[in-house]
């Protein structure tokens, strides 16, 4: 076991420790500085806290994924994880192992997989196995049937009945053959995704169970998730609801006057997430300005909207921004490049216009290769700093996505800066990060190297439609 793990750590709250426990971006940076060894044990120490880091799964995620620690010690923890363990740390648990497994850390994979063989919460452990990307073989069904609720197999059945092995598994287990008898049955071609979803959402035993069938409800369609987010905010489980006020969507009726309810609790995780989502979108400040509009850029580009591109890049590397250049970028530089980008017609250019004038621009191109026709990057989005935060990024966006379906792109990439504004924005709007890459490029400013954050999107999958 590594010497933070087994140290009695100091309860301070601003001890690196304390602060990556809070999921603080000073000291997620700070610890990647360290040696590698000091990085993996404090890192690990941190995972072996009884609290609840559920906030934070997909950044631990991150960090395990980049640290790479040896989690023996992690898991020997989660082992003794006793009967009066509370339900936050479960989630946190068992949501970070789920995590893990899905982005291949074939430990956690495989410690997961254990634990719910013979793991005294083995129900958290099986609450992963909802997830798409998670498949439980007809093997481990056997050994843990006798021991799953009529409840929790219809929620996995009906989850799953294309990919999962039920039909090997009906062949000597006849209540898996009954239930697969009945979920055919019920089954419709026109199968209303909301009323299966709400339903096993009523099934769910717990309440990591019901944010699973919520978030991939959420995936699939956000506006049918909103009355389910809207409940979830007066959930008795602070995990649960702290997620909820995560997603939910302010301009829902009511969603507000709650969270401004909840806002209100002092000292508490809850008020201070509500109090975030409430700042970040202001009562009055409803999207973007009315006068924006988002089009294709006409080919061939005028002079004007030439000079207003180059207006766009560089303002955005004057900001800082890691997008190629580097300072000073003149103008005329930044109209050479677009010039030179815009003669390849295969782009898809797109641009937001307030007024007429260009303010903000994104880019699909669509990967050359033969063997990747379903393929494409998105790239440069910017939004000059006049029109930031107004919800213009989330538009361009979600018009980019809309535009690669329309051309069968369906598999998406891109990359950012890790720690910039796009970052949080790709979360958001629910892209998938697939990790960082630490040292990737120079910053405008020339003084340091930035990582970079390399996320995809599956249109398939979600739609491409979500976000806040
Ligand atoms: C990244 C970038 C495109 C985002 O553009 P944007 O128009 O500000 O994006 P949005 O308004 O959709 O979202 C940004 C923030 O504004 C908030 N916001 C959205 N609408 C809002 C509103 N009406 N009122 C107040 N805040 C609002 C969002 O919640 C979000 O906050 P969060 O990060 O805390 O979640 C912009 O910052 C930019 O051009 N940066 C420089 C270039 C760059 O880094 N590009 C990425 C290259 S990969």
């Amino acid at each position: 076991m590594p010497d933070a793990v087994s140290r009695e750590v100091p309860d301070d709250p601003e001890s690196l420790l304390g602060r990556l426990r809070r999921g603080r971006g000073d000291a997620v940076r700070e610890l990647l500085q360290q040696p590698a060894d000091v990085a993996a044990d404090t890192l690990v120490a941190c995972l072996c806290t009884p609290a609840d880091l559920a906030p934070h799964v997909r950044g631990y995620a991150e960090l395990v994924l980049s640290v790479q620690p040896d989690l023996r010690p992690w898991f020997e923890w989660i082992e003794r994880l006793g009967p009066d363990a509370d339900d936050a740390t479960l989630v946190y648990v068992f949501n970070l192992l789920g995590e893990l497994a899905q982005r291949g850390h074939l430990a956690a994979d495989a410690f997961l997989r254990r634990y719910l063989l013979h793991g005294l919460h083995w129900q958290s452990a099986l609450g992963q196995f909802l997830s798409p990307q998670l498949q439980l073989d007809a093997a481990a069904w056997r050994t843990i049937l006798p021991r799953v609720g009529d409840d929790d197999l219809r929620l996995h059945m009906a989850d799953r009945q294309e990919s999962a092995p039920w039909e090997e598994l009906a062949a000597t287990e006849p209540r898996v053959r009954r239930m697969l008898d009945l979920l055919r049955s019920e089954r419709d071609p026109q199968r209303d995704v909301h009323a299966w979803s709400r339903e096993n959402y009523a099934h769910a035993p717990s309440s990591q169970r019901r944010w699973k069938v919520l978030e991939s409800l959420w995936r699939a369609d956000p506006q049918a998730a909103a009355p389910l987010l809207f409940d979830g905010l007066w959930d008795a489980t602070p995990a649960y609801r702290e997620r909820c006020v995560e997603r939910c969507d302010l301009s829902w009726p009511g969603v507000r006057a709650r969270l401004e309810g909840l806002a209100a609790e002092p000292g508490s995780r809850v008020a201070e997430l509500a109090r975030r989502r409430l700042a970040a979108s202001p009562a009055a400040a409803t999207g973007a300005c009315p006068t924006t509009t988002i089009e294709r850029l006409p080919h061939p580009p005028t002079e004007r909207d030439i000079a207003d591109l180059a207006a766009l890049l560089a303002d955005a590397v004057a900001d800082g921004a890691a997008v190629s250049f580097l300072q000073p970028l003149a103008v005329d530089e930044a109209a050479a490049w677009w010039r030179q980008t815009l003669t390849n017609r295969g782009n898809v250019v797109l641009v937001a216009r307030a007024n007429g004038r260009i303010v903000g621009s994104v880019q699909l191109h669509p990967a050359w290769a033969p063997n990747q026709p379903h393929r494409g990057d998105v790239a440069k989005l910017l939004v000059h700093r006049e029109h930031r935060r107004a919800g213009l990024g989330a538009q361009l966006m979600r018009a980019i996505e809309a535009e690669a379906r329309t051309a069968g792109r369906w598999l998406l990439v891109l990359d950012c800066r890790a720690g910039g504004p796009a970052e949080r924005l790709y979360e958001r709007l629910g892209w998938v990060r697939v990790g960082a890459i630490p040292d990737y490029a120079i910053d405008a400013d020339r003084k340091a190297r930035h990582a970079t954050v390399v996320f995809y999107r599956d249109l398939r999958r979600d739609g491409g439609t979500h976000g806040g």
